[in-house]
């Protein structure tokens, strides 16, 4: 069991001193003593910044309901990579945008050793070797009918699926991923994608689990960032989690450390800091969860309106997953974070 908190003091069952002598505000009562007594605290290189790429040269695409969002193409990827590298960010989510006339029933462009996503990676390997890559493997940029897994009959395939998410973290891996991140919620994805990588000598990959991942409508700008939610059939709630289930994320977290997750996330974030806490406090695994577009999206339309300090929310919204347990975080506004850190 994860002890890192102490058992709370019962003031009214001890002999412990009240008010008073004792005065909480006493250490709120200026700057440098609410910073020494702070708990936790967000450094840049607890995030990871998610990041969409697009074909072309040169080519900058926002995302309407992302603002502050683009897709990019490679080169230009590779640029904010290196600002952002500069700010202290180590890790980046790469998220490919693949071109209609790519998509297909099986999602095949997914096992191409030269699709965008792979040519991503080995561009960053190439000009910045020092930085961390995590990939997405899952079918839904691939598949005309926007599912993460197979589909036949209106239904998703699981094992038949499992097949080709291990070769497509397998070319993720010999493009030079460090990080092999499964969001498809496939059962049994987990224990076959690190035989697969082991068998082939990738026995330092580690996996990133999306392993408590709700079928959640907090996707949706991302949807649209990827360009597949015109194409999405039905909902994802087969295989991604029910939003009115705890005890469920626990069973699935067991599962995918068993079957050798090195790092598990949770998926949305904010709405889902009970589950993180006690993912954190059952496992005392590294734990992740992911700020999504819609919660970035809500941050960005407040802060439009003027109704809401972005740098400030975003802040505060990033602190609260630390109080819950988590390791890092995978926000959108990883970079912001990291900007507003170094103002003075
Ligand atoms: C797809 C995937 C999704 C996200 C990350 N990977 C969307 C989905 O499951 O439909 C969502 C991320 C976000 O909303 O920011 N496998």
């Amino acid at each position: 069991m994860h002890m890192k908190h102490k058992p709370a003091i019962n003031v009214e069952a001890t002999e412990q001193p009240a008010y008073p002598q004792v005065r909480m505000r006493r250490l709120r009562s200026k700057g440098w003593l609410r910073d020494m007594v702070q708990e936790h605290h967000v450094r840049a290189s607890d995030l990871i910044w998610p990041a969409f790429i697009t074909e072309g040269m040169n080519t900058r695409e926002p995302v309407p309901s992302m603002p502050g969002v683009e897709r990019l193409s490679i080169d230009q990827l590779l640029e904010d990579i290196k600002r952002a590298a500069d700010l202290d960010i180590r890790a980046f989510a790469l998220f490919p945008v693949t071109p209609t006339e790519k998509k297909t029933m099986d999602g095949r462009e997914a096992l191409n050793p030269g699709n965008l996503i792979c040519r991503a990676i080995q561009a960053i390997k190439k000009e910045l070797p020092d930085v961390g890559i995590i990939t997405d493997v899952a079918l839904d940029p691939y598949t005309t009918h926007g599912h993460d897994g197979l589909m036949n009959d209106g239904k998703i395939l699981n094992d038949e699926t499992l097949e080709v998410l291990c070769k497509q973290s397998l070319i993720q891996s010999q493009a030079g991923a460090d990080i092999i991140a499964p969001s498809d919620m496939m059962d049994g994805r987990v224990g076959q994608i690190r035989r697969t990588l082991d068998q082939n000598g990738f026995n330092d990959t580690a996996i990133l689990s999306y392993a408590v991942k709700y079928a959640s409508c907090f996707y949706g700008p991302f949807r649209d960032a990827v360009g597949s939610s015109g194409f999405l059939k039905g909902d994802k709630k087969t295989y991604q989690m029910n939003p009115a289930n705890a005890a469920e994320a626990l069973r699935e977290v067991a599962l995918d450390i068993k079957e050798g997750a090195d790092m598990v996330m949770v998926k949305p974030g904010l709405p889902y800091l009970d589950i993180i806490k006690s993912v954190k406090d059952t496992f005392n695994v590294p734990t992740f969860a992911y700020q999504v577009s819609g919660e970035y999206a809500m941050l960005r339309a407040a802060a439009a309106n003027g109704w809401l300090d972005y740098d400030a929310a975003l802040a505060e919204s990033l602190l609260a997953f630390k109080r819950a347990g988590c390791d890092g975080i995978l926000s959108y506004g990883a970079v912001d974070y990291a900007r507003f850190l170094q103002k003075p």
